[in-house]
């Protein structure tokens, strides 16, 4: 599947990450269907010109081969609140459903970078060559990752985030709004990078570091 063959696409979620997880689809001239929510009464009119229905009606109305699905429901970084969205996934995939890769059109991706499926990679962002991104990860709105670095599935580089060249980072961690991390460094599974921090040095697994420069996270 590449990013070329999706013409219908659903967003799983109608809340303020499918909204712009609908807006990237649509930039890339993807004809978004449908959104989906648990309380789709909430949006009668639909919402942004798409409408909005349960993920049962979707399911019931298209089938895997009629329609491709993108993961709109989002990630503020706490560490476990990734279950949710990887639970929807495997259900939906366990359906016979396909999320392919979507790149918004003002995002720019170097060819020899590669995305893995589900991969979102928002307005403004940018992937250098050489780069790996593991499935489900986000590059969200203006986020940088440099050349050569490796990210694992499930990764969220949160808006304004920069990946130095050559950084490797494992499953599931989330690098907060506009944090940054130094050249070569190397972050575990599960961590939580907060919002702002500068990491110049590599970070275990599961750990919060926080600050300029990065450490654990101490609550006052
Ligand atoms: C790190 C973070 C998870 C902490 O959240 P929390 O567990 O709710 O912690 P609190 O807000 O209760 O703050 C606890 C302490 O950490 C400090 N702190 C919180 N966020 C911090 C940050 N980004 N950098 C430095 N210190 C921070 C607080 O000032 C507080 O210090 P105190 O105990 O001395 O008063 C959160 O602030 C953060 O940065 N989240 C990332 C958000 C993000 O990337 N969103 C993207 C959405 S797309």
């Amino acid at each position: 599947m590449t990013f070329d063959d999706v013409l219908r696409l659903a967003v799983i979620g109608a809340g303020g990450h499918g909204r712009v997880v609908l807006h990237t689809a649509r930039s890339a001239g993807i004809d978004v269907v449908r959104l989906t929510d648990r309380r789709p009464e909430r949006f009668p009119d639909g919402l942004d010109g798409c409408p909005v229905c349960s993920d049962e009606e979707l399911l019931e109305e298209f089938s895997p081969r009629e329609i491709r699905l993108a993961l709109g429901v989002g990630s503020t970084g706490p560490i476990g609140s990734g279950h949710v969205r990887r639970a929807i996934v495997n259900r939906l995939m366990a359906a016979g459903y396909v999320f392919p890769p979507l790149i918004h059109a003002a995002a720019w991706v170097a060819e020899s970078a590669s995305l893995g499926q589900g991969v979102q990679i928002h307005a403004g962002a940018v992937v250098q060559p050489g780069s790996v991104i593991g499935d489900f990860s986000i590059i969200n709105t203006g986020a940088r990752v440099d050349h050569d670095c490796r990210l694992g599935s499930w990764v969220h580089a949160a808006p304004g985030a920069t990946l130095s060249g050559d950084v490797e980072i494992r499953e599931g961690t989330h690098v907060g709004t506009g944090a940054s991390v130094i050249q070569g460094v190397r972050i575990g599974r599960e961590c939580l990078i907060a919002a702002g921090a500068v990491v110049v040095n590599s970070v275990g697994d599961e750990e919060t570091v926080a600050g300029v420069p990065a450490r654990p996270l101490t609550r006052g």
